[in-house]
């Protein structure tokens, strides 16, 4: 047929397969437990609100996957409120940490429920670049097309509000 090729299997069927449970949930976490073998990250995000009152900073971490950023950043601010997608990830980051001041719940990064302005930091680690991978479609020519840059900006706006 005529007119532009479809895009590969989307990005989104992909991710899903790849965290399908609890258990790929549980590799994953140990394959990141590797990434910050240096231990820059902590001071690397501390000092985005150096000069903060700490002890009083409400976090929040959009597509938090298994907590790792809300795990790393707990002991050092007043909460952590943290969100995820996939239920499975929050299953397994809750199973992760016993930190009374975190939480998790399933949210979209675009949509997340809670006020306007209530957070002091709002990290994403490797989250929003998943709606570029979503949202954009790659032609045979080499070119691509796609709505991604408004999704990557909604999401970005919503990190803003937050
Ligand atoms: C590569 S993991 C990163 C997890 C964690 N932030 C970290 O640094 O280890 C990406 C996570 O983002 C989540 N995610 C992707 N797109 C999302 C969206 N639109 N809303 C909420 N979570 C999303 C995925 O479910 C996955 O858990």
């Amino acid at each position: 047929m005529a007119g532009r090729p479809k895009a590969t299997r989307s990005f989104r069927a992909k991710h899903s397969a790849l965290y399908a449970s609890e258990r790929d949930c549980a590799r994953y976490d140990a394959l990141c437990s590797r990434q910050d073998h240096a231990g820059n990250t902590l001071a690397e995000l501390l000092s985005v609100v150096a000069g903060d009152n700490m002890a009083s900073l409400h976090v929040v971490d959009v597509g938090t996957g298994t907590g790792k950023l809300a795990r790393l950043l707990a002991p050092h601010v007043q909460s952590v409120s943290a969100f995820d997608r996939s239920d499975d990830m929050i299953t397994a980051a809750r199973a992760a940490t016993s930190a009374r001041n975190v939480s998790f719940a399933v949210a979209d990064v675009r949509s997340v429920p809670l006020p306007d302005g209530c957070a002091g930091l709002v990290v994403a680690g490797w989250a929003i670049s998943y709606l570029k991978a979503e949202y954009e479609v790659w032609h045979r020519d080499g070119s691509s097309s796609g709505p991604w840059r408004e999704e990557v900006d909604a999401a970005l706006a919503e990190m803003e509000r937050l």
